[in-house]
């Protein structure tokens, strides 16, 4: 089973307007709620993709419920942890003449609630794997993904982490399986200037986390594609599929979706590196994560042998 954590997940309130003032009451044309959090989307692209997968997020309040319904609608298995206070945010999408983003904070999340998730992390047995994705929250202890990671070492767990900075630097030495930073993180983990197109430097600062303890490094470029360092040491990039993108949104998450069901069905890590190619393309395609038909139809096109 693959399972994610989502620390600070989120509904979305995504609302259209022509035109967004100060002048008079703004109406909008479209509003609706849609499911919010990294992992989340992992799981969202994984279960669309046919693999198994369970969400465990810390929820809270009436909008935790919500999500926690949004996202067994996806035909997802769920095991949230409910907090002693607070709800579950809310971030509001405005499309207008410009898109305007707003993210509330997250609830506050208590020692009992931390060992709430431990309890049911608990339960993860030899094969499973656990994706941790996404920034913790301010609401959270900072080295809880240490902590996690410290606490399942030596159960056969494979860990997928996709955060950044400390966090991310933090749990290389229980060798995780997999962690995907983009070009940004690299640049900023390095204090160096690492372009997109500069796939030599991100190579060898790819070999550098290897050393440091991550098995395999995937390094996603946005809209220049991606460059995966191995665990054998093989070097592979892909490209992009070639589409018209028009959202940058859940691209990462759903290319490690991608890249963990790849691996998931073929042990293959070429293989894992196109389907995750091909699963952050459609998403980059569509308005939010991409359908599973769209996915393999990109694979199919664009990346198979
Ligand atoms: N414009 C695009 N056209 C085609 N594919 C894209 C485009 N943008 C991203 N992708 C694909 O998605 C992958 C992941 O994108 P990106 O590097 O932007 O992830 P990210 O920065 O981690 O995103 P996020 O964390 O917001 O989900 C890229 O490596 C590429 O394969
Ligand atoms: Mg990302």
């Amino acid at each position: 089973m693959v399972y994610t954590v989502t620390l600070n997940p989120a509904l979305d309130y995504v609302m259209r307007c022509d035109y967004v003032g100060s002048e008079d009451i703004n109406r909008a044309k479209s509003a609706e709620i849609l499911l919010g959090g990294k992992g989340i989307n992992v799981s969202v692209v994984l279960s669309r993709l046919g693999i198994p997968t369970k969400a465990i997020a810390l929820a809270a309040g009436f909008t935790g419920h919500e999500l926690e319904r949004l996202v067994q609608a996806e035909g997802i298995e769920t095991e949230f942890v409910y907090l002693e206070h607070g709800t579950t945010r809310i971030n509001v999408k405005l499309f207008a003449q410009e898109q305007f983003d707003v993210n509330a904070p997250g609830p506050e999340v208590t020692d009992r609630d931390i060992e709430a998730l431990f309890a049911v992390l608990d339960k993860l047995e030899e094969g499973d794997v656990l994706v941790l994705a996404g920034a913790v929250p301010g609401s959270c202890p900072e080295d809880i993904y240490e902590r996690i990671l410290k606490r399942l070492d030596g159960r056969g767990i494979k860990f997928v982490v996709d955060t950044t900075g400390e966090g991310l630097l933090k749990v290389l030495p229980y060798k995780p399986f997999l962690i995907k930073p983009n070009h940004h993180e690299i640049s900023e983990l390095f204090h160096d200037d690492v372009k997109s197109t500069d796939v030599e430097k991100i190579e060898k600062y790819a070999r550098k986390l290897q050393e440091m303890g991550a098995v395999n490094v995937l390094v996603s470029r946005g809209s220049k594609g991606a460059t995966l360092v191995d665990e054998t040491g093989a070097v592979n990039s892909e490209g992009i599929a070639k589409g018209n993108a028009i959202n940058n949104v859940g691209c990462g998450d759903s290319m490690v979706a991608g890249f963990v069901a790849g691996y998931e069905t073929k042990h293959d890590y070429r293989y894992a590196l196109k389907l995750g190619s091909a699963a952050g393309g459609a998403s980059a395609f569509n308005d939010g994560l991409a359908p599973g038909e769209q996915i393999w139809e990109v694979y199919h096109n664009c990346f198979e042998d």
